[in-house]
């Protein structure tokens, strides 16, 4: 069964094919970057023009490598929150007038069940399949999303805990903003961290602790912005790096910390890393380490499946069809029940 999923939550306008053992045939992304980096974040009014411009194009170079084009589609998987509903409506609507025309099943996914799979896209051919039983831990960390989940089965899927606050990739990029190093601020700052002394500033360790399995990210970014206030804006190379290192050391330490106290608490010794944050080195490197400290199996799926993309919406939507399950054109961005919303649902335990 080859699945066209097609994915415009936020800031990416993104076609992808993917067979339903996860195996990815194409997967396009045309980011819109250039268009938000002016105002140093995502404006939603300008997001939907761009995705209006790319939808079309995104789509038809992904279908381009099957043999017949379309009509080797067998199935559409489409986006349908949570996300910015101007965004969502346009690859929506696209997804709805190609099953409709073609007369093909659509079924909508819910964008954080498709990051929380994505570890299972095999990006080629030859790639063998990802050997991770379920039950597992997911810690999803991207711009707007700060969670931890247990992950039982696809449509079993729990919350354990998420952010009271900013998600970890806002403050990476509210942190870069400080700092004006510009857009989006994750990776600027990683690159510079790796340069810098981690504990060249003492900066708050959120919620070590506290609170259970949840974060907080807004007081450690008011501290930097405090730190700004006293010293001024970095200037040299040498100052950036060891402010953005010492941001990111506390960032990534909380994200571990607590991704570690949710398999002990479940008893499962598994966990995966997903979201734009995934991409972040120290990030890996500190769950490496602590993960092989205390016997926990780690995987990290490559940066193409960690951030925004529509593979991990087209495998999502082909586990969903597996069940025999499928949305009508009734589909919508607020969807009363999205069969996968609600197991997106707080763990009794927490
Ligand atoms: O998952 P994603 O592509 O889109 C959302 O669903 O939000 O995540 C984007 C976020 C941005 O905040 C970006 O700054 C952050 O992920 N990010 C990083 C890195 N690469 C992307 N944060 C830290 N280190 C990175 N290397
Ligand atoms: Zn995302």
């Amino acid at each position: 069964m080859n699945v066209l999923g097609i994915e415009s939550s936020c800031d990416e306008t993104a076609a992808a094919v993917v067979r339903e053992d996860g195996v990815v045939l194409s997967d396009v992304v045309a980011s819109q970057f250039e268009v938000h980096t002016p105002y140093g974040g995502v404006v939603p009014e300008l997001a939907s023009r761009a995705h209006l411009s790319n939808v079309v194009p995104v789509i038809e170079q992904a279908v381009r490598v099957l043999p017949r084009g379309f009509a080797d589609v067998d199935a559409i998987a489409v986006t349908n929150g949570p996300g910015l509903v101007g965004a969502l409506l346009v690859g929506l609507s696209a997804a709805k007038a190609i099953a409709w025309s073609r007369n093909l099943p659509i079924v909508g996914v819910n964008h954080l069940v498709g990051h929380l799979l994505a570890v299972y896209l095999r990006r080629s051919a030859e790639t063998p399949a990802v050997e991770l039983a379920m039950p597992y831990v997911a810690l999803l960390a991207s711009g707007g999303h700060t969670a931890l989940y247990r992950v039982d089965g696809p449509s079993d899927i729990a919350q354990l805990g998420e952010t009271r606050d900013d998600a970890a990739g806002e403050a990476f990029d509210k942190v870069a903003k400080l700092i004006g190093l510009g857009y989006p601020g994750g990776p600027i700052v990683d690159k510079l961290a790796a340069l810098g002394d981690p504990k060249a500033i003492k900066l708050p360790l959120p919620m070590r602790n506290k609170h259970g399995l949840e974060f907080s990210f807004s007081g450690l970014k008011t501290a930097v912005a405090q730190h700004v206030h006293k010293h001024g804006v970095p200037t040299s190379e040498r100052e950036q790096a060891d402010l953005c290192a010492s941001f990111q050391r506390a960032v990534v330490r909380s994200l571990v910390d607590k991704s570690l106290a949710a398999c002990a608490r479940e008893g499962v010794p598994r966990l995966v890393l997903g979201g734009g944050v995934a991409a972040n080195r120290g990030l890996r490197t500190l769950a490496a380490e602590r993960c092989a400290a205390v016997g926990v199996q780690l995987f990290v799926p490559p940066i193409a499946s960690c951030t925004d993309n529509a593979a991990m919406i087209a495998y999502a939507g082909a586990q969903r069809l597996i069940r025999g399950e499928r949305d009508t054109l009734d589909l919508s961005v607020f969807s009363r029940s999205p069969p996968m919303t609600s197991s997106l649902s707080r763990s009794q335990s927490a």
